[in-house]
């Protein structure tokens, strides 16, 4: 039944009156306030880092993928503005919610965020307004854990107010998928729930699929996250076994991927990075498991793909070996610290836990990473501050080995070959093979030792 409180929401969606909030302004939340103020709504950004806000105020971007003249068109405009006063979302019509969702250390989810997110919601909610969670998080989430906090407030969801999950599928650096031309899954606690939340994305983004629940939409990014986690750790597996084979993982991936169609490649890496694929898996897992249900596909990968860190270490450690090196003492110099190329995010980065590894075993650690400048000491197990080498032909020749973890584009890598003694390269950034090259998932290069200028070179 169309009520006139929906009736009327819906006309202020498309009439672009309605005023949007959107909670958590990171990496998913500012594009997508951004993107809304571009279709013509009055957007108001909510968090709780008030350096956030006075960015977006000032007219900056802190997100790669949002330029500072994006932010800048919207703020003038005055159809962007940021605020920590949660107390102004009262007067909000939508609000999206894109806070994070981590794991605590027993892998269990941690939904501490969204809570304080719905929380605050709850305290202004009123007839007429439109909830949308965005976070990543299991399903059921919605129905059974945001649904009846904001129903205590007296309100009847799909009736009063309009509730509905829609997964974020951002791929940070990627610079042909963005929000804006990314399909928009939407599940909404009731037909009008979906129905606005169509409406409201669709002013802004390209494609929209509805689908029956917020459950089933909470378990459509879980199928995406998790299939890109086995995948990976299945390639992953193929490397080790490449390895000891004596095959090229990188040359078979290559010409498997000409086949046109049952195949689609993923490549082999040091491990898995990120705010969402080393994540968003064991929130199905915790989920399942709720059921009696053992969800073996997600632990296997995640212990293959967990263990890839330490076979980097192992690699680096027979490499060094074969140069009459030990770990212990070295200089071993990380290129790559984000997690994936052509960003800056290092969450969960596989980049700090060689690194840590490496220096517990005595080895002297530097890393170079242009989006990278500096490396708190709480940030990894190393424990000390760190700052970025500079990208230079001294810099690589200083170091025993460099271990290649992250391929940055910007990076030139021909200067990295002709500089460096000795390269471990886990992301197949060198091409061709080369006498002082160890690639991850592929045979050492042929008795190294007896190429005289490598030779030359390493035992000077
Ligand atoms: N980063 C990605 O590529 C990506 C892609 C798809 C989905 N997601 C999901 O989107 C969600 C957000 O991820 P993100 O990468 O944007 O995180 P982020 O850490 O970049 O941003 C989250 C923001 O929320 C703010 N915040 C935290 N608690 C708050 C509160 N109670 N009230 C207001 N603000 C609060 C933080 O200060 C931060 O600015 C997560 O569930 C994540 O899994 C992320």
């Amino acid at each position: 039944m169309k009520t006139k409180t929906f009736e009327s929401l819906l006309e202020r969606i498309r009439a672009r009156e309605a005023q949007v909030g959107v909670i958590g302004l990171g990496y998913v939340g500012l594009p997508l306030a951004v993107e809304l103020a571009n279709a013509g709504f009055a957007v108001t950004g909510f968090d709780v880092d008030s350096a956030k806000a006075d960015e977006i105020n000032g007219g900056r971007s802190y997100i790669p993928d949002v330029s500072d003249e994006a932010v800048a068109a919207c703020v003038t405009s005055g159809r962007l503005t940021a605020t920590t006063d949660m107390t102004l979302l009262g007067a909000m019509d939508a609000i999206d919610i894109c806070v994070p969702t981590p794991l605590r250390k027993t892998k269990d989810p941690d939904l501490s965020y969204v809570v304080l997110a719905v929380e605050a919601v709850a305290a202004t909610l009123r007839g007429g307004q439109l909830v949308i969670l965005e976070s990543t998080t299991y399903p059921g989430t919605t129905d059974e854990v945001v649904q009846p906090m904001l129903e205590e407030t007296g309100l009847a969801a799909d009736v009063d107010f309009f509730l509905a999950f829609s997964p974020e599928r951002v791929d940070p650096g990627n610079p042909t998928f963005n929000t804006h031309n990314v399909p928009k899954v939407v599940g909404g606690v009731g037909p009008a729930s979906t129905e606005l939340a169509s409406m409201l994305y669709g002013a802004a983004i390209e494609t929209i699929v509805p689908v029956s629940s917020p459950q089933a939409a909470e378990m459509v990014k879980l199928l995406e996250n998790t299939f890109r986690m086995v995948n990976i750790g299945l390639v992953n597996e193929i490397a080790l076994m490449c390895d000891r084979l004596g095959l090229d993982v990188w040359e078979v991936v290559k010409a498997a991927a000409t086949k046109p169609f049952g195949f689609m490649p993923f490549y082999p890496g040091p491990g898995l990075g990120g705010h969402c694929i080393p994540i968003d898996p064991f929130y199905l897992s915790w989920k399942a498991k709720q059921t009696g249900f053992d969800p073996r596909f997600i632990e296997l990968a995640g212990q293959i793909n967990g263990g890839m860190p330490h076979f980097v270490v192992d690699k680096i450690t027979d490499a060094l070996n074969r140069h009459e090196k030990s770990v212990n003492g070295s200089t071993i110099l990380i290129l790559g610290l984000a997690y994936k190329r052509d960003i800056d995010d290092m969450r969960e980065s596989p980049s700090l836990d060689v690194m840590a590894l490496l220096h517990q075993r005595g080895a002297k650690v530097r890393y170079a990473d242009p989006y990278v400048p500096t490396l708190a000491a709480r940030a990894w197990h190393g424990g000390f501050d760190m700052q970025t080498e500079p990208l230079t032909a001294a810099a690589i020749a200083d170091a025993d080995c460099v271990a290649i973890l992250t391929e940055h584009r910007t990076v030139d890598y021909d200067m990295v070959l002709r500089s460096a003694r000795l390269i471990v390269d886990t992301r197949n950034a060198i091409a061709g093979k080369h006498p002082h090259v160890f690639k991850l998932g592929a045979p050492a290069p042929v008795m190294t030792l007896e190429t005289p200028e490598v030779r030359e070179k390493v035992v000077a």
